[in-house]
């Protein structure tokens, strides 16, 4: 069908109202007169077959969790739970690509899985391929190997060209078939906060156009390609490489979590900002500051968490909805674990990002706060048709009190107050002026006063309609409505304390209240009104219609699921889909009525009082299959107790373990032979960053070796007093030096927090004794701990920065005749090919395969007969050793018990660490730079029914040695749990790899 004729027919359909929600006419309904389009947007908001959808999302990286397709939907289910109905997927190529010429997307790779998984929950998603796509990820996600690709990225140059073709194809062949309404993509991002082309950087756009022509090509015609735009400048919106719907980005509080309190302003320019960039399309945020990242030696996460707290959610979500953003995403969701050598230099393996679900997928307060917020644009559908009428102080009688008001065409209001200075962190009380059905009235008009607490949001509701009622006003905020027997649910909270008003027009008199009497409510002139300070629960009930009262602490223990099978769709609304209310347990998975039955699931942290608010069809409750004994509470709910029934669970103690250790740098003892080890025989680069000394060009990229640490190895013979070397390895990085088996120092450039941000390379001369050389071959080896290569933000192939030996001199007279560099096994072609090219670096004990399961380390020495050997002994001296022990774990089925290994940082010894489970790259640990020293283990990963086998490695970069003063596993929660257990991922082992 073409476009005219399908838009009349859309139009016509309108006029006859045959949509449940109005289209608005004249809007354009379709982009870009795309007559294929399955997704549309207007000025308000995104289509769904005819209906709109306020687009809630949560960003989330399959790559960053590689346990796979149970953890992940874990993770989704929580993201439902909270009503997200969208999740946005990074896709990662680097972990798709070892090298030039093959692609991957297997395993925790996978589109398909993202997309079925996502498909069978009902939630929608946006993908996010790149080919750039930022995210703290080595090389920006880009592939190692492209550091050797001489053309310059994210430009229209053949040679980048040609590598990102095959990727965007094949991701495009994985989406296509799960366009809306097939599947749930509903968008398709191209590029990454991306700059058009200028006279300084050509051939930009030509690039973005061909990545969007690539998705078209090869069918996804049926979703808009966005893009994120970092500085809301209407980047793309117009011109070459322009996108279907425009979406921006911003982080109003920054990354520097080490003053958590100390909060930025909200955006007050983003209303102007959409007026003057796109006012004819709705407005879009394709990330908005979900937590924060934390680079090497930051404040850790749970400080990061504090300056992104449910306060943080509260205000800024609150004023990108009074801006009329009507699609956030928010960045991240779940972080994740930088695992391998995923990281690039400014972050350390935890990617927990402070995110409303922590890494080891526990919910938060965040979580709650913000599952009011998406509740509340579920439930109200007039939100995102709604325009804006003021946005200033004029309707308060406090000049502090900002309020920006919206109107709906169904004469619907909505006032979003907060206090105009962020750092006001005290109560104002204030009255303010809502336009009703009965004209303006200043509220609260029953005596009291309303109140915002410091860093509060509230969103005040007039005319505001739930099902066949209509609220004339409320003061205390909607969290949702639902339809329960042919009655009209709605329910308000407050914080306790706060003064609430609201009215509801009625012809009965007869007002019914049950539960707390903080609440009261008196029928006067064919309204009810109800007046009070919630506290706990209290329902009224007239006609047919409820009003629930909760203080806002008990408004985040609820949950409103609605029933399965009842609607496919995460967009439906009440009454369209029915749903029931949830009080008590700590998540609520699933709700289902069959018959009089209702089966719910979920999980739970403590033993918990259940409430549900159903129908009276409703006889029965079972709880994760066990039925319940019922009773009533005072306020109406049907009643039980859910048991908590994990035992916090016995872990096992590493100190009591038995270790077995090695040494891991026999590059350093005499006659080691590095003849099979590639040659750095290449004398010139293309790289924009040329060597800084030496006849040979050492950057171990050049060799193939692009992940985690490498060695290189200079040989000579003759009189040298010395050696200068310039190491480069990215902030943070470290590295060591010998002569022979003498060792000559470390240096670990700059911390990046360091006055004056760091450095990511230093220069250093080692001198020699004349006795330090021996007659015949010497050997200089230099051991270096690479953090990652560098993102790309500036399209200047800043990832290219070279990694290794930047250059070196030999000093006294002679000149180094072969230098012999090494890296992860293979390199390219490591054998990896379940992990993939990014778990291992290439120390002896990688290389060798001692971090992989079933490591037969049986010539290794043993605790049992040697004291010395545990990481708690450490090392007497500089080097390396390696730390194997294996342990058991037993959980039961029903328990989701997070595990992590927990260091004690000692920043006096230098020394760094790599962990390994079960041949997975789970951890990197500097004693200098910390702050990370609690090391999530993710079930999957980790074999929470069986034996697991765990690497750690001690690299002592002082002269006097190094030990980790403790070490333990510890759980991090004990959750009594619904969710199928994750099942450990299968995955080679030694003898499959090292054959
Ligand atoms: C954004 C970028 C993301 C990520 C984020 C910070 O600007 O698009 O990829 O880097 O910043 O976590």
């Amino acid at each position: 069908m073409k476009w005219p004729l399908l838009s009349a027919l859309v139009l016509a359909a309108q006029q006859l109202g045959a949509f449940s929600y109005n289209v608005p006419q004249g809007s354009p309904g379709f982009y870009h007169g795309n007559s294929s389009a399955a997704v549309t947007f207007d000025a308000h908001s995104v289509f769904l077959d005819n209906k709109r959808l306020f687009v809630f999302g949560g960003e989330f990286h399959p790559w960053r969790a590689p346990s796979g397709k149970q953890f992940w939907r874990d993770v989704f289910e929580k993201m439902k739970a909270a009503g997200f109905n969208t999740v946005s997927v990074y896709f990662h190529w680097g972990i798709s690509t070892a090298k030039q010429g093959t692609l991957d997307f297997n395993f925790y790779r996978s589109h398909t899985d993202v997309y079925e998984i996502a498909k069978d929950l009902g939630i929608l998603v946006i993908v996010r391929a790149g080919p750039y796509v930022n995210a703290e990820t080595n090389a920006g996600g880009f592939p190692g190997w492209l550091t050797n690709v001489p053309a310059l990225a994210r430009t229209n140059q053949t040679g980048y060209t040609n590598a990102w073709m095959p990727y965007i194809t094949s991701v495009a062949k994985f989406v296509e078939p799960f366009q809306y309404p097939n599947g749930p993509v509903i968008a398709i991002q191209s590029e990454n906060e991306f700059a058009p082309t200028s006279s300084t950087g050509p051939g930009r756009s030509e690039y973005m156009q061909l990545v969007e022509n690539t998705y078209r090509a090869n069918g996804l015609t049926k979703i808009p390609i966005t893009h994120n735009d970092p500085r809301i400048s209407g980047r793309f919106v117009s011109g070459l490489g322009a996108v279907d719907l425009y979406t921006w980005d911003e982080y109003p509080n920054g990354f520097d979590c080490s003053n958590p309190t100390v909060w930025d302003q909200v955006d007050t320019t983003l209303i102007a900002k959409h007026k003057k960039i796109d006012p004819d399309v709705m407005w879009a945020s394709a990330e908005f500051q979900g937590g924060s990242f934390d680079p090497w030696g930051g404040s850790g996460y749970d400080a990061c968490y504090q300056l992104l707290n449910d306060q943080f959610a509260n205000v800024f979500y609150k004023n990108n909805y009074a801006a009329q953003t009507a699609y956030q995403s928010l960045y991240m969701t779940y972080g994740g674990t930088n695992w391998g050598n995923l990281a690039e230099p400014t972050v350390y393996t935890s990617y927990d990002y402070g995110a409303p679900i922590r890494e080891d997928r526990t919910l938060t307060g965040k979580y709650s706060e913000i599952k009011l917020q998406a509740y509340f644009l579920h439930a109200s559908t007039d939100f995102v048709m709604s325009t804006i009428t003021s946005s200033d102080t004029s309707l308060s009688d406090k000049g502090q009190v900002f309020t920006t008001a919206l109107s709906s065409p169904n004469g619907a209001g909505f006032y979003v107050i907060r206090q105009n200075d962020n750092a006001i962190t005290s109560r104002t009380n204030f009255q303010l002026k809502v336009n009703t059905t009965a004209g303006v009235v200043t509220v609260p008009q029953f005596g009291g006063t309303n109140s915002l607490e410091g860093r509060e949001s509230k969103i005040f509701v007039t005319n505001y309609t739930f099902g066949s009622n209509k609220l004339t006003y409320s003061t205390a905020e909607v969290m949702t409505w639902t339809s329960i027997d042919n009655t009209d649910v709605i329910v308000l909270y407050a914080l306790s304390g706060h003064t609430i008003e609201a009215i509801i027009p009625t012809t009965t008199a007869n007002v019914t209240l049950s539960g707390s009497t903080s609440i009261t409510a008196k029928a006067s002139k064919g309204s009810v009104i109800i007046t009070g300070t919630p506290s706990g629960v209290t329902t009224l009930s007239f006609g047919s219609t409820k009003i629930i009262v909760f203080d806002k602490a008990t408004a985040l223990t609820w949950w409103n699921p609605r029933l399965t099978g009842a609607g496919k769709t995460p967009y439906d609304v009440a009454p369209d889909v029915p749903s029931v209310l949830i009080g008590g347990p700590y998540l609520v998975r699933n709700a289902t009525q069959v018959g009089s039955g209702l089966a719910l699931t979920g999980d739970l942290n403590v033993t918990t009082t259940l409430d549900v608010i159903a129908s009276t069809t409703i006889k029965s409750i079972t709880w994760n299959g066990k039925s319940l004994k019922l009773s009533r509470s005072a306020f109406g709910s049907l009643r039980a107790t859910l048991p908590f029934g994990v035992k916090t669970p016995a872990v096992p103690n590493l100190k009591d373990a038995t270790w077995l250790c090695e040494d891991s740098l026999p590059e350093i003892k005499d006659g080691f032979d590095d003849s099979s080890w590639v040659t750095a025989n290449k004398t010139s680069t293309l790289r924009p960053l040329q060597p800084t000394g030496g006849k040979f060009v050492l950057y171990a990229d050049e060799y193939g070796f692009h992940y985690g640490n490498t060695i290189a190895r200079g040989h000579f013979t003759g009189n040298a007093t010395g050696v200068k070397l310039n190491v480069q390895g990215g902030l943070n990085f470290g590295y060591s030096a010998w002569l022979n088996n003498k060792f000559l120092g470390s240096n670990q450039g700059t911390n990046q927090h360091a006055a004056g941000g760091g450095a990511d390379q230093t220069t250093d001369t080692w001198n020699f004794t004349a006795a330090d050389v021996k007659p015949g071959d010497n050997v200089v080896t230099v051991v270096v701990d690479t953090t990652g290569l560098n993102e790309d933000q500036e399209v200047d192939d800043l990832f290219k920065t070279p990694r290794g030996v930047r250059g070196y001199q030999l000093l006294g007279g002679s000149d180094f005749s072969v230098w012999k560099v090494q890296g992860n096994l293979g390199g390219e072609d490591g054998p990896d090919t379940t992990r993939g090219p990014l778990n291992e670096g290439g120390l002896f004990f990688e290389r060798q395969g001692a971090h992989l399961p079933g490591f037969p380390a049986t010539n290794w020495s043993s605790s049992a007969t040697d004291s010395t050997c545990s990481p708690t002994v450490g090392l007497t001296a500089a080097g390396i050793k390696a730390y194997r022990t294996t342990f058991n774990l037993n959980f039961p089925v029903n328990s989701d018990i997070p595990i992590a290994l927990n260091f004690t940082r000692t920043p006096a010894s230098s020394y760094r660490t790599i962990i390994y489970i079960n041949g997975w790259q789970f951890g990197r640990f500097s004693s200098k730079d910390g702050p990370q020293t609690l090391f999530p283990l993710p079930e999957g990963i980790l074999n929470h029914q069986g034996s697991n086998e765990l690497l750690v490695s001690i690299w002592s970069l002082d002269a006097h040695g190094a030990k980790i003063a403790d070490i333990e596993l510890v759980n991090t929660a004990n959750i009594d749990s619904s969710q199928p257990l994750i099942g450990t991922v299968p995955s080679p082992g030694f003898t499959e790899l090292r054959p």
